[in-house]
């Protein structure tokens, strides 16, 4: 049963004196203990619902967000959760308009259950900030949730729409699984969102994201760092497809064990793209991408697979490749991408550095509707870049 509360501890402090037993618990030693007895279930809404929320993070075991409407400026923070704590989503969440960092979201903790009831979303109205400038330029465009040091964790049923620019970081996390969480940014394409990425991935293991829906004007994914993270079951559309990287230049440069599986990147700019930083060091092992299916039906590719060790912040614009982030042990598998490519765009574009990609598997790959890239450099002997 839920029971409404504003930001005090009032009611946890009721229950606690309402089923204390005067017996087993003096008077003298049970005041430390009140904060002990978490109430059930706390729902907060309206404008103050946000800072109340926050207030009482440690006592309540599951907290209702219904229809809160987060000041400008502020953070809907629930970063100090007590372990096992739910949180659910209820009605439309909203936020005030303000030029600021952000993020606009954060959630941390051990254990931590968030979901989105039926009908709820998360819809920061990210038109007000968007001026196609993305975070390059323009408005100061706040990040929407930072996802970090979530452990043994899971969030469900998010619906997430109009972010201002970047949606979902990931940075923390050991054990975090996303399910069915849909990213809808899809009217930045004609309003002008820019640098909307879908999931930004950092310093994390063991994150699964599975059935996720991001329509979207950058990376649908992107791993900077991070070992045993995949993407399964997913829809990318309208943004820059599933990346790794680029990796190289940060504190943490290890990407390892990544999959993307079964999943369909559509109208994107790239289907399958690798990117590590030239002159930096790292180490790329251990990513798969298996069943994959590039589809266009209005934007058609500029690269359908593109691995590159000579990224410089554009594509195909850096100088020679350099060896210092090797990619290894990569598997592209059963890739399907017939006509996907626009046809000045390229197919398969790969440029290694000397001796930096080895222990390729390269199966089933069929991207076409491009050119053949004819600077492909190092490439291993199992792929060809003429297609
Ligand atoms: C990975 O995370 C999931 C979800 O929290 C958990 O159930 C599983 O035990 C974790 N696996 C490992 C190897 O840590
Ligand atoms: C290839 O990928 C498609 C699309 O995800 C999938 O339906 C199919 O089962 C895969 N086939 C094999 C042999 O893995």
């Amino acid at each position: 049963m839920a029971k409404t509360i504003f930001g005090s501890l009032v009611l946890a402090v009721v229950l606690k004196l309402a089923t204390a037993n005067p017996v087993a618990q003096p008077a003298i030693t049970s005041a430390p203990n009140l904060l002990e007895k978490r109430a059930a279930s706390c729902t907060f809404s309206g404008s103050d619902g946000a800072a109340s929320a926050s207030a009482s993070q440690k006592s309540c075991s599951t907290i209702v967000l219904s229809a809160v409407a987060v000041p400008s400026g502020t953070t809907l923070d629930l970063s100090n959760l007590e372990d096992d704590t739910t949180v659910i989503f209820e009605g439309e969440t909203t936020w005030g308009y303000e030029e600021w960092d952000g993020p606009l979201l954060q959630i941390s903790g051990t254990g931590i259950t968030v979901q989105g009831a039926s009908g709820a979303s998360l819809n920061p109205d990210g038109a007000r900030w968007w001026d196609g400038e993305g975070s390059n330029d323009g408005k100061t465009k706040p990040k929407f949730f930072y996802a970090h040091d979530l452990t043994s964790s899971s969030i469900t049923d998010l619906q997430i729409q109009n972010t201002p620019v970047q949606a979902v970081s990931i940075n923390g996390c050991d054990g975090l699984t996303i399910t069915d969480m849909t990213i809808d940014n899809s009217a930045g394409d004609s309003e002008g969102g820019h640098n909307t990425d879908g999931f930004d991935i950092g310093s994390s293991s063991n994150v699964t994201i599975i059935g996720a829906n991001v329509y979207n004007q950058d990376d649908c994914v992107a791993v900077n760092s991070g070992t045993d993270i995949t993407f399964s079951g997913g829809v990318c559309s309208g943004g820059h497809g599933l990346s790794i990287g680029s990796v190289g230049g940060r504190d943490d440069n290890t990407v390892d064990t990544v999959t993307f599986e079964n999943s369909e990147v559509k109208d994107s700019v790239n289907g399958i793209r690798i990117k590590a930083s030239e002159g930096d060091t790292g180490t790329i092992t251990g990513v798969t991408y298996s069943g994959i299916t590039l589809e266009s039906i209005s934007n058609r590719a500029r690269y359908g697979v593109l691995i590159e060790q000579n990224y410089d912040g554009g594509d195909l614009n850096g100088g020679d490749p350099t060896s210092g982030i090797p990619i290894t042990d990569l598997t592209i598998e059963n890739i399907s991408g017939d006509g996907a490519v626009a046809s000045d765009g390229y197919n398969i574009v790969i440029v290694c550095g000397s001796d930096a990609c080895s222990d390729w598997t390269w199966d089933s790959v069929d991207v076409t509707g491009g050119e053949d890239y004819s600077d492909c450099t190092n490439v291993p002997s199992v792929v060809s870049c003429s297609t």
